[in-house]
């Protein structure tokens, strides 16, 4: 898909960050906008920041891990705009604990918010999009950790190799019935955006975290560093989602210096080695 002007883009987790930066840029390419957060007040701000035309952006509050959500996102995105052209399953929420720290809602947490979320928004979108018969594409957040296994990450991690399985597998049923829906899989590394306090968007069903024993708010400095020093912007994950849409690429790994530890990870499979350290 290579012409955006004029039609409309769904965009989760849209009120911060690498989400709000692909509104910015979906806004700059003349699209509609279909926003969604789970938090209200940010995204009612974010929506204002871009200062389009009440006709060109539609804010639904929601949180992406529960399917009746997805369900009315989509509902409200069909009605308002009769179609969907560019879906972006990009909410997302990151953990650091050792595995034996964890309890199962903090699985629950990660899985729903990364997983399920990508796993609804395929559900509920893919059917009507492709009845539009026109050109789509579906976009769906992954991070370089579903490439890799770091420690004191294992929901995140889960969740990530998860979304880039399902894309993979989605991208070959689409080709197999040469699908007019194209799909991608953005696979960041370190991005300074507000996933550090992605606990702010812990749901109270899922009660209180675990508690981060020593090593793991080792891993948490480490990770604040990183995100902290992140040399490429939000910004610079928007313009790489949109150059890859623009030329039907399914692999969005901005950061190159990383797919040197991924092809180490690679060989310790194909060799049979095993794992290397990763960081
Ligand atoms: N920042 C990075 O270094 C990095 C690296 C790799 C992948 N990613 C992925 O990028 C995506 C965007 O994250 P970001 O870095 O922009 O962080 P961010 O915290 O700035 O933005 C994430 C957005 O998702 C929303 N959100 C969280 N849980 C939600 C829920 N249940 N329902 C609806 N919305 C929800 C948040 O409110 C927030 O606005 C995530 O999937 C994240 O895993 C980020």
């Amino acid at each position: 898909m290579n012409d955006f002007k004029g039609k409309t883009a769904v965009i989760t987790g849209a009120a911060s960050g690498i989400g709000f930066a692909l509104a910015q840029r979906a806004a700059r390419e003349g699209m509609n906008l279909v926003l969604a957060d789970i938090e209200a007040a940010r995204l009612a701000a974010a929506v204002a920041e871009l200062g389009l035309p009440p006709g060109r952006v539609l804010a639904q509050a929601g949180d992406v891990s529960v399917e009746a959500d997805i369900a009315a996102l989509a509902d409200a995105a069909f009605a308002r705009y009769g179609a969907v052209h560019l879906l972006c399953n990009n909410a997302g929420v990151a953990l650091t604990r050792l595995i034996k720290e964890m309890r199962s809602a903090d699985w629950e947490w990660v899985l729903g918010a990364n997983l399920w979320s990508v796993i609804h928004g395929i559900t509920h979108f893919l059917p009507r999009m492709e009845a539009q018969g026109e050109e789509g594409h579906i976009v769906n957040t992954a991070s370089v950790a579903g490439l890799l296994s770091t420690p004191a990450s294992a929901a995140y991690n889960v969740s990530k190799h998860g979304v880039v399985t399902l894309s993979e597998t989605l991208y070959h049923e689409l080709k197999a019935e040469s699908s007019r829906i194209g799909v991608s899989v953005l696979c960041p590394a370190w991005v300074k955006t507000g996933i550090n306090a992605a606990e702010r968007n812990r749901p109270a069903r899922f009660g209180e975290t675990s508690v981060a024993g020593e090593v793991s708010r080792a891993h948490e400095e480490r990770i604040a560093k990183a995100l902290e020093s992140g040399r490429l912007t939000a910004d610079d994950m928007a313009d790489a989602v949109f150059a890859a849409v623009t030329e039907q690429r399914f692999y969005v790994i901005p950061h190159r210096r990383i797919s040197e530890v991924v092809r180490i990870r690679c060989d310790d499979v194909l060799e049979a080695r095993n794992p290397s350290p990763v960081w």
